[in-house]
């Protein structure tokens, strides 16, 4: 079904990025897809255009009350050339639950999907093949209507924009130091932490800029009533090996529900580790690091894929994990989820989704 999405092709290509040299998220493809809403009418317009700037009245809800969601997905090439994406049905799924949670109208699944893969149809000599990268994916939607009073927006657009990437880090696949941010918080249960809405990011940067300032990569968040159970890092889920056992912080309404969150989870226990989703305070990783029981620690995301953590740093104190080295563990979850993603390693859970 096409969901009678027009296509307005470009006629002036842009020149692609060295693939060898992508930094995170500042090229963008030759297209775009927009899709438009207004109370009454409902989703309607949906197309694919040229990239292009879009123009807004500077009254629009978005700049005034932050009403938007957004999502990242990625999509690889395979060496026959055939387009694959990891999972894109959950990034639509989890839209829908952030837009519910921003009383944004929900949008078609199948008809999101449908834009994506007319997109990358049309872009795709924009994915990159080197080891390493892929073309992440930003589906969003913005509120629109120009008025200034606090209630849901009339009108708003759906978008999804491409850009061919390398990795988020500049650490690259090499562990990467985390603050563990005891002034700030984040987020709190009932509140929008575990909707995939900009505020979240917005009111992250002040404690991430502090954190840079002190030498490290991003910040560990801690929940925002007992300040001490560990709940996410910035850009991605945290897991820590203990005495052998994997754990994770159970989500909790304040947690984003990582898409590769679940997805390592699904594969540790397809391997036979055991994995606990519960509650995890600050004071057993380091009761752990004192007693010599936690060998390792990593966060998973989209744009992060599996991070390993290489230090904490802790009301002052530093805690070196696995001497500042990648984990074992770490490292397969890492050959394992890329190879799958890349169509090299055999995908048994079944995530790929050809294009
Ligand atoms: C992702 O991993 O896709 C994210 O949204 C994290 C970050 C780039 C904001």
């Amino acid at each position: 079904m096409s969901f009678g999405i027009s296509i307005e092709a470009s006629t002036n290509k842009k020149q692609k990025p060295d693939p060898k040299n992508l930094v995170f998220g500042h090229h963008f493809t030759d297209h775009m897809f927009i899709m438009d809403y207004d109370a009454g009418q409902g989703w309607h317009n949906p197309r694919i255009v040229p990239y292009q700037p879009i123009a807004l009245d500077p009254a629009a809800k978005v700049f005034h009350y932050g009403q938007t969601i957004f999502e990242g997905l990625k999509a690889f090439k395979k060496a026959d050339g055939t387009v694959i994406t990891f999972r894109p049905d959950k990034n639509f799924e989890r839209l829908n639950r952030s837009n519910e949670r921003l009383s944004v109208p929900a949008i078609d699944e199948k008809l999101g999907l449908e834009a994506l893969r007319q997109l990358l149809l049309i872009d795709q000599d924009w994915i990159p093949e080197e080891e390493g990268t892929s073309l992440y994916i930003r589906p969003f939607v913005i509120a629109t209507e120009a008025a200034l009073g606090v209630n849901p927006s009339q009108k708003y657009l759906f978008m999804i924009i491409m850009s061919p990437v390398g990795s988020y880090y500049k650490e690259g696949i090499n562990p990467v130091k985390i603050f563990v941010e005891s002034h700030y918080v984040r987020a709190v249960r009932g509140g929008v932490g575990d909707a995939k809405t900009a505020g979240n990011y917005a009111a992250s940067l002040k404690a991430q800029e502090e954190a840079h300032e002190r030498g490290y990569s991003q910040v560990l968040w801690l929940d925002g009533v007992h300040r001490k159970y560990i709940e996410e890092v910035g850009s991605m889920n945290i897991f820590f090996r203990i005495g052998g056992k994997v754990v994770t912080p159970a989500l909790s309404g304040s947690i984003l529900d990582g898409i590769t969150r679940r997805s390592i989870i699904e594969l540790l226990r397809h391997w036979g580790e055991p994995v606990e989703e519960r509650q995890i305070s600050i004071d057993e990783v380091i009761e752990a690091h004192r007693n010599g029981t936690l060998q390792e620690c990593f966060g998973t995301g989209t744009a992060a894929v599996i991070s390993p953590v290489g230090e904490l740093s802790f009301n002052g104190e530093k805690y070196t994990i696995q001497d500042g080295s990648t984990g074992e563990l770490s490292k397969k979850l890492y050959d394992t989820l890329t190879g799958i993603q890349r169509g090299i390693v055999e995908d048994s859970l079944g995530w790929m989704i050809e294009i």
